[in-house]
C-alpha cells in the first residue's frame, strides 16, 4: 500500500526536541520562560505587543471575546458576525461567551465572509465582526474593518488556520482589536495542543492573561517564574496574595513548558515551513489548471500572502461527478480529504438555529461540494505527483467515459 498522504503534518525538529529537553532539565512544567519567549514572539510576527499563550485556538477565541465583553460591558446575547463557513469553534466561542453568533454567507470563490452582506447583518444588537482568515487565505479586510469603523463595533479576528498570512502587507491578526490563533497538531505551526491570543491592547492583554488563569488579579507570574528573585512587590501589599487573588470568573487554558519549547522551536522553522506549503500549493495549481471547468482550485488576489494550511477544491456543477466519487476515489489511493468546513448543517447547529442552511445559498454549495486535501510541509515532490496522478486518473476516465457516451470519440 502506498503512503498515506494526510491532510495535516507536524515535524519536530533537532532544535524543537533540544528546547524540549531543555524545558525538561530545568525542572519547571508549568509556565516559564519558554511559553514567555514562544507567545511573545509569535505576537510581534503578526504586529501585535502581547501574545497570550493557551491551551487552544477555541479557548484563544473564547477569552479574546470575553475579553472584549469586560471591556465594553457588552450585554449577554449581544450579536457577533461570523462567517457561515468556518470550523464550528468560531461560533461555539460566542455561545461560550453568552454571545449570538449572527451568520454571514460567504463569498464562493474566497470561501471568506462576503463583506457586501454584513451591513444587512448589523442591528442595535450587534458588538463585534469576527472574520475567519479560512485555509489560509485572508479575508477582505478593507470592506470588513470600514463596516466596523462605520458601526462601531469590534473586530475580532479568528486566525486559527492563518498564521503568518498578510492583507495587503500587514499580518493577520493585527486587523482587529485581538485575535486567536490555532497551535492544534495540524496547523502551520504546532504546540501539539494550544493557541494564542494576540492584541496590541494592554488592558485586553491583561485580563486575557487573567481568564487563562482562574481569573487571577496577579499576571505577572512569568517573570517571577523566570528569575526567582525577583519577587514581585506588590504581591503581598493585599491580604490575599495577588497571585491567589481572584477578581473574575477564569478558566483553566494554560500551557506549559513543553508546549512552550516546541512552539519556539517551530517558530524558528518557520519559513522553511511557509515555503514549501506555498511552493506546493502552486504545483498543485499549475498542474490541476486544466481540470478548472469542473473543479474550482483556490483563487486570490496578489496583495493577499496565503500561508495553504489546506489545499481546497469545490467540484463545480458542471461536473459530472460527485464530491462524494471524487473524494472515495482520492480515498482509496490513501489521500486524505475532509469536507470543507460544514457549520450550519452540523446536527447541533440544526438543534440550535434550526433548519437555516438554505439561507446562506454559498456556503450551501460549499457544504454540498466542497472539500480540502493536504498541501503541507511533509509533502515533496513524488507525493505531489501522486495526488496529481490520481486526480488526473479520476477526472480522465469520467471526462473520456462520458464523451464516449455522448458520442464525440
Ligand atoms: C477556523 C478555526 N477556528 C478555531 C479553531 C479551533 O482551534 P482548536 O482546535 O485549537 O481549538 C480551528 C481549529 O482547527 C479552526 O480551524
Amino acid at each position: 500500500m502506498s503512503k498515506k498522504i494526510g491532510v495535516g503534518y507536524a515535524y519536530v525538529s533537532a532544535q524543537e526536541k533540544k528546547y524540549v529537553n531543555e524545558a525538561l532539565d530545568a525542572g519547571r512544567l508549568s509556565q516559564g520562560e519558554f511559553v514567555y519567549k514562544f507567545e511573545t514572539q509569535f505576537a510581534k510576527l503578526h504586529g501585535q505587543r502581547f501574545g497570550i499563550a493557551c491551551n487552544s485556538g477555541t479557548s484563544a477565541l473564547h477569552v479574546g471575546l470575553e475579553a472584549l465583553k469586560e471591556k465594553y460591558g457588552w450585554a449577554h446575547g449581544s450579536e457577533v458576525i461570523v462567517p457561515a463557513i468556518t470550523f464550528i469553534a468560531t461560533s461555539n466561542a460566542c455561545l461560550h461567551a453568552g454571545l449570538t453568533p449572527v451568520f454571514v454567507d460567504i463569498d464562493p470563490i474566497t470561501y471568506n465572509m462576503n463583506p457586501d452582506l454584513i451591513e444587512a447583518k448589523i442591528n442595535q444588537r450587534t458588538v463585534a465582526i469576527m472574520p475567519v482568515h479560512t485555509f489560509g487565505q485572508p479575508c477582505e479586510m478593507d470592506p470588513i474593518v470600514a463596516a466596523a469603523k462605520k458601526h462601531g463595533l469590534a473586530i475580532i479576528e479568528d486566525c486559527a488556520e492563518a498564521h503568518f498570512s498578510t492583507y495587503k502587507g500587514n499580518p493577520v491578526g493585527s486587523f482587529g482589536e485581538i485575535s486567536g490563533f490555532s497551535t492544534y497538531v495540524a496547523h502551520t505551526i504546532t504546540t501539539g495542543i494550544g493557541g494564542v491570543i494576540c492584541t496590541d491592547d494592554s488592558n485586553l492583554a491583561e485580563i486575557s492573561r487573567s481568564l487563562i488563569a482562574h481569573g487571577r488579579a496577579c499576571t505577572c507570574e512569568r517573570c517571577v517564574a523566570s528569575d526567582p528573585s525577583r519577587v514581585c512587590k506588590l504581591r503581598m501589599q493585599t491580604a490575599i496574595d495577588k497571585r491567589f487573588m481572584m477578581v473574575r470568573l477564569g478558566y483553566s487554558y494554560r500551557i506549559g513548558e513543553l508546549e512552550g519549547a516546541l512552539g519556539l522551536g517551530q517558530l524558528e522553522n518557520r519559513n522553511k515551513i511557509m515555503t514549501r506549503r506555498k511552493q506546493n500549493a502552486k504545483y498543485l495549481t499549475l498542474r490541476l489548471k486544466k481540470y478548472e471547468d469542473v473543479v474550482q482550485l483556490p483563487y486570490y488576489p496578489a496583495y493577499v500572502d496565503h500561508s495553504f494550511m489546506m489545499y481546497p477544491i469545490v467540484v463545480k456543477n458542471t461536473a459530472s461527478f460527485t464530491r462524494k466519487e471524487f473524494t472515495e476515489h482520492l480515498e482509496k489511493n490513501n489521500i486524505e480529504s475532509r469536507p470543507m468546513l460544514p457549520l450550519l448543517n452540523q446536527p447541533i447547529y440544526v438543534k440550535l438555529f434550526g433548519n437555516i442552511e438554505r439561507d446562506y445559498p454559498a456556503a450551501h454549495w460549499i457544504n454540498d461540494n466542497g472539500f480540502y486535501i493536504g498541501c503541507h510541509h511533509g509533502l515533496d515532490e513524488e507525493d505531489l505527483e501522486r495526488i496529481i496522478e490520481c486526480i488526473e486518473g479520476f477526472i480522465d476516465s469520467i471526462k473520456n467515459a462520458s464523451s464516449v457516451k455522448f458520442g464525440t470519440k
